[in-house]
């Protein structure tokens, strides 16, 4: 199992203060030699925390290759396709939103067009979807390389089974409070996730997963074999504030590798 490394959150500190520290640079050498795979990074269209500079310094200096998140958006495309990243995962996108909600609307305007902009500069292309056969099976037919699972909704319920969220003013009020519906749920979704997993695996896709991912959520959806990549941020970063970068990504790594 790989581990790609989102490091947005890095520039949403920088850009509490609007100043140049911290670098994200600098966190992708610490990431290599941690262990990661990949470094993650998601260009939205309001560059509320990476901005196409980083970019540029990241692709150009990176000894690892970069996943560029972004949505279909015609200005955007332009920008990633002179940077040329190793592979571009197109995400929904919303101004209000605090973070990627759903999966990508595979009705979305220019999706085909984005997609075989991106292949002819050589960038390899995944979607990022909801975990659905339909949604896998209209991703195959839109020839790209590959999916990224949404596992948004098996952290939110984890999160709500099994600690102190629901106690929480972040708690999510619109799942369930009782806890063995809760858990019911959490096995459905995973059976969903690996069957998923499998058939889009079956239709000669890369399978990779994100999303909500953290130290105690991620064993069970590390375990899914046609699961190849895990992309997770938040809660890497989040430990990094207390144990530093490298010892948070280590830690990760060991989890999903063991
Ligand atoms: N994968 C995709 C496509 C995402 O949009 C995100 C969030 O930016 C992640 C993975 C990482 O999510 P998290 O920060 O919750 O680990």
């Amino acid at each position: 199992m790989l581990l790609g490394v989102n490091i947005d959150h890095i520039a949403t500190l920088r850009e509490a203060r609007k100043i140049h520290d911290p670098n994200p640079l600098e966190a992708v050498f610490i990431l290599h030699n941690a262990g990661a795979s990949q470094v993650t990074l998601h260009l939205r269209e309001d560059r509320r925390h990476i901005h196409e500079e980083d970019l540029f310094h990241i692709c150009a200096n990176s000894p690892l290759p970069i996943n560029l998140e972004c949505a279909c958006s015609p200005e955007i495309i332009d920008i990633v396709c002179s940077i040329k990243p190793h592979r571009v995962t197109l995400v929904p996108e919303k101004r209000e939103e605090v973070t990627t909600e759903g999966g990508l609307n595979l009705s979305t305007p220019y999706l085909l067009q984005t997609i075989n902009q991106l292949k002819a500069h050589d960038i390899d292309v995944s979607l990022f979807i909801d975990p659905t056969e339909e949604m896998i099976a209209r991703s195959q037919s839109l020839q790209v390389d590959a999916v990224e699972l949404h596992t948004g909704e098996w952290a939110n319920l984890f999160a709500m089974a099994y600690t102190n969220l629901p106690r929480m003013h972040n708690t999510l009020k619109s799942f369930p409070q009782d806890r063995s519906i809760l858990k019911a749920q959490l096995d459905a979704c995973l059976e969903n996730l690996k069957k998923c997993a499998e058939f889009a695996s079956q239709s000669s896709l890369q399978v990779y997963a994100g999303h909500g991912l953290n130290y105690q959520n991620v064993i069970p959806i590390a375990q899914i074999p046609s699961i190849t990549e895990l992309n997770i941020g938040h809660s890497i970063i989040a430990r990094s504030i207390f144990m530093g970068l490298f010892e948070a990504t280590k830690e990760m790594i060991r989890l999903i590798q063991r």
